[in-house]
């Protein structure tokens, strides 16, 4: 019955085209053996991944690695999903040539990774652990064999133990540590890494770590601490900026790869992109706004109050380092609206309703690869931007062969790369993008039960397969255009 009324509908479609020559004039160029017209990205345009250090890499103890913060959380009973540790990770450390051949074979034109400090000064500073750095350099060498260019994150969230114990971020010495370990780094990696970023999330590290406590060192300040704590930072960042400059190689950029608030007008209509507009200086003011502008707005402080950070001229300058590019870490969109508060500006909530990834933080907004690099480009004039971290969480069970149909993931990369290519088409310098992750990994307090990577990790057999998603963009890479 249901095939005699389709066809029956077919015949009336067949007539009614006769009548209009539009439709089978479309039906006749399409053609299977094409894909649609590419959005393209301009030659030479980065396609990257990224991982860090402690997701990764595993070999806790070896050659000399001392323990970092999140040694010490991860293994405090109930701090982490399932009590996971990052000990064994992906064991990266002893596989990263054979997964510097998977990233050969995806097509990647750079790899993002992050150092490990406590591996290079096991308790922070004094004397250098020479194999540390050695581990590096090797892994430095194989990519640069792979034709792959490393960038290189010099603080993506393991601390050194030995330097919280005397007061982590809360003390101003551990900004120097900072500057002579990244001066360090500079020294012995700079004639091949052309590419480093003193931090990695900030915002992150400090407001989950220092302030609500979910996070290394699982700390709990008061505003005027954890906004001291935050101060020290953006001051280690001005330090190492100077203190990388100084021991580089000529031709070496420097920046930083943050979690900004990536501002969405909620509406696309001027009063409300103005909002955005405000709001991104705004609602970055303790991190990116203030190094890229050399001072607390004055909305910060004085929302601060009593607990803003106390601070010299000369370290705001310090803070303000010039820097060569800017990398965003862009999951989510932060709505805004137009309102007639002194702020110019209200943060639109997210409805219960709206959907998100596993991770219940992710609820897709895929403009905002359009929004915030178009919007941070404009209100701070930055000349070169990357999006170092972009990617989802999904359920990501195998099939009985193995294979893993991460179709959620796909479509998020999907429409947040269509939006970026609308951004890069109206000029927003944007030079290279890093899907976040290579390959499933630590996921910090969510251990090992949140997946992020491209590629699906057996945790028991260190087995990766590369999931539906590493096809995908095998191919966006392939194109230099949204697959
Ligand atoms: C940001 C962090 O830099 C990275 O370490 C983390 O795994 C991803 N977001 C996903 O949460």
């Amino acid at each position: 019955m249901s095939t005699r009324f389709s066809r029956r509908t077919f015949a009336q479609l067949a007539a009614a085209s006769a009548l209009a020559p539009a439709l089978p004039s479309f039906a006749a160029k399409l053609d299977s053996s094409q894909s649609s017209t590419p959005l393209s990205f301009p030659k030479g345009f980065l396609w990257g991944s990224a991982t860090a250090s402690y997701q990764v890499e595993g070999a806790v103890k070896e050659d000399g690695r001392g323990p970092s913060i999140w040694d010490t959380f991860s293994h405090t009973p109930g701090k982490t999903h399932n009590g996971d540790t990052g000990d064994v990770a992906n064991n990266h450390y002893h596989l990263f040539q054979a997964d510097i051949a998977l990233m050969k074979d995806l097509g990647l034109k750079t790899y993002r990774f992050s150092i490990g400090w406590p591996r290079l000064f096991p308790t922070g500073s004094g004397a250098a652990n020479p194999r540390g750095i050695d581990f590096y350099s090797r892994l430095v060498d194989g990519l640069l064999a792979a034709g792959i260019q490393p960038y290189c994150t010099l603080y993506h969230w393991d601390l050194p133990q030995a330097l919280e114990d005397k007061g982590g971020w809360q003390s101003r010495d551990t900004a120097d540590h900072f500057a002579a370990y990244a001066g360090y780094v500079a020294d012995h990696l700079s004639d091949r890494v052309k590419h480093f970023m003193t931090f990695n999330e900030m915002h992150s590290f400090i407001d989950l770590g220092y302030g609500n406590g979910i996070h290394a060192p699982g700390l709990k300040l008061a505003p005027a601490a954890l906004n001291q704590a935050r101060h020290h930072v953006v001051l280690a960042h001005g330090l190492a900026v100077q203190a990388i400059r100084a021991h580089a190689k000529p031709g070496v950029k420097v920046g930083l790869a943050e979690n900004i608030t990536c501002t969405v007008p909620v509406i696309d209509t001027p009063e409300h992109v103005h909002a955005a507009t405000i709001a991104m200086r705004e609602e970055n003011a303790g991190y990116l706004n203030v190094i890229l502008e050399g001072r607390y707005t004055d909305l910060f402080l004085s929302r601060q109050g009593a607990a803003a950070p106390k601070f010299t001229a000369a370290e705001l300058k310090t803070i303000a380092s010039p820097i060569d590019f800017v990398g965003i870490n862009c999951y989510t969109a932060d709505f805004v609206r137009a309102s007639t508060s002194p702020a110019g500006y209200a943060m639109v909530p997210y409805p219960e309703s709206y959907p998100h990834m596993l991770s219940p933080w992710l609820r897709p907004g895929p403009e905002a690869l359009y929004w915030a690099p178009k919007i941070a480009a404009s209100v701070w004039n930055i000349k070169e931007i990357y999006i170092t971290e972009n990617g989802a969480s999904s359920s990501d069970i195998p099939t009985a062969e193995g294979a893993v149909y991460d179709t959620d993931r796909v479509c998020y990369l999907r429409n947040y790369l269509t939006q970026l290519h609308r951004a890069v088409s109206e000029g927003v310098p944007v030079r290279g993008y890093f899907v976040w992750s290579f390959m499933d990994n630590y996921e910090w307090a969510d251990g090992y039960g949140t997946r992020f990577g491209i590629h699906y990790v057996d945790f028991a057999t260190q087995k990766r397969t590369p999931k539906l998603s590493a096809h995908y963009y095998r191919q966006v890479i392939a194109r230099n255009a949204v697959a």
